[in-house]
């Protein structure tokens, strides 16, 4: 039996401007995280009459999903797991015996934390180690993106590769990897509004505003990158007081790209009164998770505000 996981992520500037360029800072959630299991199972049939789709079966509760590969859509839309075994064993030109495989999550679906990109990682390593050929990070990475692609339309590949690479990640669309450092450690709240919202969705509109307000659009994107700069240099020197500062105003951009929501509006007003340096959405927004940057005294206040205004969960991650 072979294993493999995948941490969650967060993003902390530069979501959505993301799509069109500008630059963003994500890091991984290692509180949460996807874990595929791949192990040999016995023939149900004589093995020379079965295909190979028919000799992998799945499991993915979280997704409701059970049974052969076979049964799984292919074409145009084919679905993201059966998606990336293919491209793992095309990657590998192998033609597997009879597998079982098993996917797990504790990462919510649909809500900011990088869920599709945590289950195509683990399962790109687990069923490659698995087969004797582990694939490298760079393969991991650009298969995992063709499987966001079928996730979020048009994504930036910035989930992909935060958490393929699990390290904190400054991410330009097609540039090579490049990570930041954190001058003095911090403390995040990532609070969950509970309400699931499809980053298809959000992306889609979000293209729509900018073909129809071009210019706008682009100066309101190009302020977020300028945000996210900021943000950068701000936690190079742990000045913490203007990293809260920008978070607020990222959050403000945001909301002037459509994608907050009363919801999320709500729970960062209600860190803020209780006390946090800065909190913004994080994600695709109209739903999902929140940050808010907290001191230490400060947490067990500011996480009692967030759930007396709605929020599900409270996860605390450290950044050091
Ligand atoms: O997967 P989410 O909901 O964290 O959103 C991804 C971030 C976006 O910038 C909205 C989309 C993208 O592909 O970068």
């Amino acid at each position: 039996m072979t294993f493999a996981t995948a941490p969650g992520k967060v993003i902390l500037f530069g979501e959505h401007a993301v799509v069109f360029g500008r630059p963003a800072l994500a890091v991984p959630v290692l509180q949460v995280n996807a874990t595929v299991t791949v192990e040999d199972r016995e023939p149900a049939q004589s093995p020379s009459s079965a295909s190979w789709l028919e000799r992998i079966s799945l499991d993915a509760p979280q997704v409701g999903r059970s049974g052969s590969l076979a049964d799984y859509p292919s074409g145009p839309s084919p679905d993201p797991l059966a998606f990336v075994i293919r491209s793992v064993l095309d990657a590998l030109t192998i033609e597997p015996a009879w597998l079982h495989i098993r996917v797990d999550s504790t990462i919510p679906v649909a809500s900011g934390l990088g869920s599709g990109a945590a289950v195509s990682v683990a399962l790109i390593r687990a069923l490659s180690n698995h087969l004797g050929q582990p694939l490298s990070d760079q393969q991991v990475n650009q298969i995992a993106f063709e499987a966001e692609k079928l996730h979020h339309g048009t994504p930036s590949g910035i989930d992909n590769t935060v958490i393929t690479y699990s390290q904190p990640v400054f991410f330009i669309k097609g540039t090579p990897i490049q990570t930041f450092s954190v001058g003095k450690p911090f403390s995040l709240l990532i609070a969950d509004s509970g309400i699931p919202a499809a980053t298809r969705d959000s992306v889609a509109d979000v293209r729509r505003l900018w073909e129809g307000d071009h210019d706008r659009l682009e100066v309101v994107f190009s302020c977020i990158g300028g945000l996210v700069m900021q943000a950068r240099s701000a936690i190079r020197t742990g000045d913490l007081v203007t990293l809260g500062n920008l978070m607020t105003r990222n959050h403000a951009l945001l909301h002037e790209l459509t994608v907050s929501s009363p919801e999320l509006d709500r729970l960062v007003q209600a860190a803020l009164g209780a006390g946090a340096l800065g909190a913004k959405l994080s994600g695709g927004g109209r739903g999902g998770n929140m940050l808010a940057l907290v001191q230490e005294g400060d947490q067990a206040r500011v996480e009692q505000a967030l759930k007396s205004a709605g929020s599900r969960s409270v996860l605390i991650t450290c950044l050091s």
